[in-house]
């Protein structure tokens, strides 16, 4: 980039230079040596199963660290095009227009377009550092009686707070005691910077009404479209019996072939070991930047993950936007979260697009714009 492009926080995507074309090459190429026709059939409904036992043992191995983890099973697994994919295939077989489901709020903002598009009514749910608040989960869960709760327990997005093991537990138990489907975006349950969050829900005991989503986007590459519903196979069997899986067959084999063989070759697990880091050291380096800039900017270092959630007391991120854009910086106002009027005065910054140089000066630009609105303000 140069000086003169847009910073734009609000881009949660991989840099370019982040993805492993290199490696998916060795992996296709590994793929289609093996010359099996099949893999270029329809597919199985739920997925290919040699994929989805390669994608079960790493799985296993990956979640195996948090105390508490059962071990996945191939059975237990559903091919999918992604999380986005699969939340809609969710909506689509377990919702009806009309019904209530349950957020974190402030949640994924373009979760909620899935929402709006199957005609839900969405309730969100307070969170504090812990993640969502069972209190406030209880009385949502008495006062609206939803069909489903939708939660990101790792590295949310916007926040990046992580549901601690206790509270998994307890969101597990209540909506186990309503008879509530579960469904946790596990989109980056992997990509932590060290230390593992707690468990996948779907490898929690009491799991019973749990779907788990996992997906390829953010540990390898978006637009491979590629990810996972981990969880029983009755609810997996509501899943494949969707017409979009019984007309189209299992969804993505080919690229669940290439997958199996990056797998098994080792590759994508010294690409995600890498990627953790370098999203550490950027993680690190915006916070930093922030801490010099903006002194009075609150926020929670986060763990894991693609953003960090800033609250600038006293500023209105709408107002701080207009002024940011030109000055060559843009982000997400934290109003976009939330279906109420509510986090007036917070930004999402993602740094998984830019190096650390172009986060720095977007951070110098941020402080910038901020000082220009308190300038008017007077
Ligand atoms: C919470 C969350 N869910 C889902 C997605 C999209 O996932 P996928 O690419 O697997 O559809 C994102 C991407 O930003 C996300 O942050």
């Amino acid at each position: 980039m140069t000086t003169s492009d847009v910073i734009d926080f609000g881009n949660g995507q991989p840099s370019l230079s982040l993805l492993p074309v290199q490696a998916l090459r060795t992996a296709a190429d590994h793929f289609l040596a093996q010359a099996d026709a099949a893999w270029l059939q329809y597919g199985a409904d739920p997925g290919e199963t040699p994929f989805r036992e390669t994608l079960a043992e790493f799985l296993t191995r990956h979640y195996a660290a948090p105390v508490g983890a059962s071990p996945v099973d191939a059975v237990q697994l559903m091919t999918t095009t992604g999380n986005s994919q699969a939340l809609d295939l969710i909506c689509t077989r377990f919702t009806r227009p009309g019904d209530t489901i349950l957020v974190e709020e402030p949640t994924y903002f373009l979760a909620l377009e899935v929402f709006r598009d199957h005609g839900l009514h969405v309730v969100g749910v307070p969170i504090d550092d812990e993640g969502m608040r069972p209190d406030a989960l209880q009385e949502a869960l008495t006062a609206h009686r939803p069909v489903l709760l939708y939660t990101i327990p790792s590295f949310q997005n916007p926040t990046g707070i992580t549901l601690s093991a206790a509270r998994r537990t307890a969101v597990l138990a209540a909506c186990a005691a309503h008879d509530v489907l579960v469904v946790a975006d596990e989109v980056y349950q992997l990509l932590d910077f060290g230390v593992a969050p707690p468990p996948s829900l779907a490898t929690l005991d009491g799991n019973a009404r749990v779907l788990s989503l996992g997906s390829f986007s953010k540990i390898c590459a978006p637009g491979l479209r590629l990810g996972w519903i981990h969880g029983a196979p009755t609810l997996l069997e509501q899943c494949t019996r969707a017409g979009l899986v019984q007309s189209g067959g299992g969804l993505n084999p080919f690229t669940s072939g290439v997958m199996r063989s990056l797998i098994t070759l080792g590759l994508l697990e010294s690409g995600l070991a890498s990627l953790k880091r370098v999203y550490a050291d950027r993680a690190g380096a915006l916070c930093d930047a922030l801490r010099d800039a903006i002194p009075d900017a609150e926020f929670t270092a986060p763990q894991g993950g693609y953003f960090v959630w800033v609250r600038i007391p006293g500023v209105s991120a709408a107002a701080l936007l207009e002024v940011a854009r030109r000055a060559g910086v843009t982000f997400h106002a934290g109003r976009r979260f939330v279906t109420r009027d509510v986090y007036g005065d917070t930004l999402r910054l993602s740094f998984a697009h830019y190096d650390v140089a172009a986060l720095v000066l977007g951070v110098e630009r941020l402080a910038r714009a901020l000082a220009t609105v308190r300038a008017q303000r007077g």
